[in-house]
């Protein structure tokens, strides 16, 4: 969410006459967009922070912003904590950007729902793949989390203006579009998510992702969609977070272990290869080892192709930053060091499933590990290695599974060997 932010004012500052570029030093203006999901996201912020100073001694006309959630969260104690910054504005102030940089010093951390009905001009990254959020905020409230509090609560786009960036990505040749939000499955306008998914399929992009999908919301609707929908790609991100009722009961998540199965089940019936990962946090105050156990077993049981694991983290103004049985850092540790092993041995055995299938890969350019290898995705998100035979960057290519890794999977370009055993 945050890079796609950051396409975002690039965007909007290229209106401005500024264009991004890599070295900081030759930097007029140097924007942090912060991360305040975790205590250590932001602790690597304000070491960023005290680093830049000393560029602003150099270059006086240098300016510096902080935007994101650290903005939002901090608002004018990042001013007096570094009176260097210029600029301090949040997640739902990006709109405001030139605005601000047109002031000598300014802060923009209102909540503004206009957000919702802004057309972004995103400078995109990639031109293969591309971010569109379809709604901002979260209503969730999950204990544990600061989101809410710096996204502000939940507001739809509106479906024709996603629908027109959309036709548009596709009439630039983007492969693959992925729908961004706090809770996709709360997606509400003029229309609802499913009828958005429906719509978003006529278009000519071959791949449709979207996250973040909240477990308590998720419908039979939604499954049906995902096994009928020719462009939507066969893998869901489904955050757990604890495999114990009782603390997914004082997360305020909204469901029950059991629940959670159910959807799972409903989904594999539907379609067996899809592709299911999730995130879990280990050490939420009152974890017992009990607690902690089922969470393993939940992992054994449903085997998910991947997961993001985190100790969880105190957010000052979060109900849970109150809660009595915190735990201490080293518990926390153990039990994330054992989960990731354990499911690094999960993820390698679904890996291993996939020998032999031939995949269809959209590759995205030369492997960052060996520049004679190219690299792709899987429709189910897999990493995969080929050979560069001069398969053009931005293209779908069907693959032959050779070898699972732990990370990723090594393949060969199928039409490329039949086309040569035919010879
Ligand atoms: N501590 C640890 N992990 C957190 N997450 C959100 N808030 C916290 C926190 N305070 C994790 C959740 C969420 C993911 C994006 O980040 O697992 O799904
Ligand atoms: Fe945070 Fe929960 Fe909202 Fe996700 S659904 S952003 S975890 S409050």
């Amino acid at each position: 969410m945050n890079i796609h932010d950051s396409e975002k004012m690039i965007g909007l500052l290229s209106e401005s006459g500024y264009s991004a570029i890599a070295n900081p030093e030759n930097a007029d203006l140097i924007i942090f967009n912060t991360c305040a999901i975790r205590a250590k996201a932001e602790q690597k912020f304000y070491s960023q922070l005290g680093r830049v100073k000393i560029l602003k001694r150099k270059n006086k006309n240098l300016k510096i912003a902080v935007a994101g959630c650290v903005a939002q969260d901090a608002r004018e104690r990042i001013f007096q904590k570094a009176p260097f910054v210029d600029y301090i504005f949040g997640p739902q102030n990006i709109h405001k950007i030139n605005d601000l940089l047109s002031k000598n010093q300014d802060i923009a951390t209102e909540e503004n729902r206009d957000i919702a009905f802004e057309e972004f001009t995103a400078r995109r990254q990639s031109n293969i793949k591309a971010w569109v959020s379809i709604m901002y905020g979260c209503n969730n409230f999950c204990s544990y989390c600061i989101v809410p509090y710096t996204r502000g609560r939940e507001i739809s786009r509106p479906s024709s203006s996603i629908i027109s960036e959309i036709k548009d990505l596709a009439r630039q040749g983007y492969q693959e579009v992925t729908l961004l939000g706090q809770n996709v499955n709360s997606y509400r306008s003029d229309i609802g998510f499913v009828d958005l998914l429906k719509q978003i399929d006529a278009f000519a992009i071959n791949r449709i992702r979207f996250v973040t999908s909240h477990p308590r919301d998720f419908s039979v609707d939604l499954i049906h969609a995902l096994s009928k929908l020719q462009s939507l790609c066969g893998h869901i991100h489904l955050p757990l977070q604890s495999g114990s009722d009782s603390i997914l009961k004082s997360m305020n998540r909204g469901y029950t272990y059991k629940e959670y199965i159910k959807g799972i089940e409903l989904l594999r019936n539907r379609m067996p290869n899809i592709a299911i990962t999730t995130d879990i946090i280990v050490g939420f105050p009152g974890e017992t080892d009990e607690d902690y156990l089922y969470t393993v077993k939940a992992l054994k049981e449903i085997e998910f192709d991947g997961i993001f694991a985190f100790k969880y983290s105190k957010r000052k103004g979060t109900k849970a930053f109150e809660m009595s049985g915190q735990i201490t850092d080293h518990i926390k540790s153990e039990r994330l060091t054992y989960i990731l092993s354990l499911q690094e041995e999960i993820t390698y055995k679904k890996n291993k499933e996939l020998e032999e299938s031939v995949q269809e890969v959209l590759i995205e350019g030369p492997s960052q590990t060996d520049t004679l290898m190219l690299s792709g995705r899987t429709r189910s998100n897999k990493i995969v290695t080929i050979p560069n035979s001069s398969e053009v960057t931005g293209s779908l290519i069907p693959v032959r599974i050779l070898k699972a890794r732990r990370h990723s999977l090594d393949g060969i370009n199928a039409a490329l060997e039949t086309a040569l055993t035919s010879e």
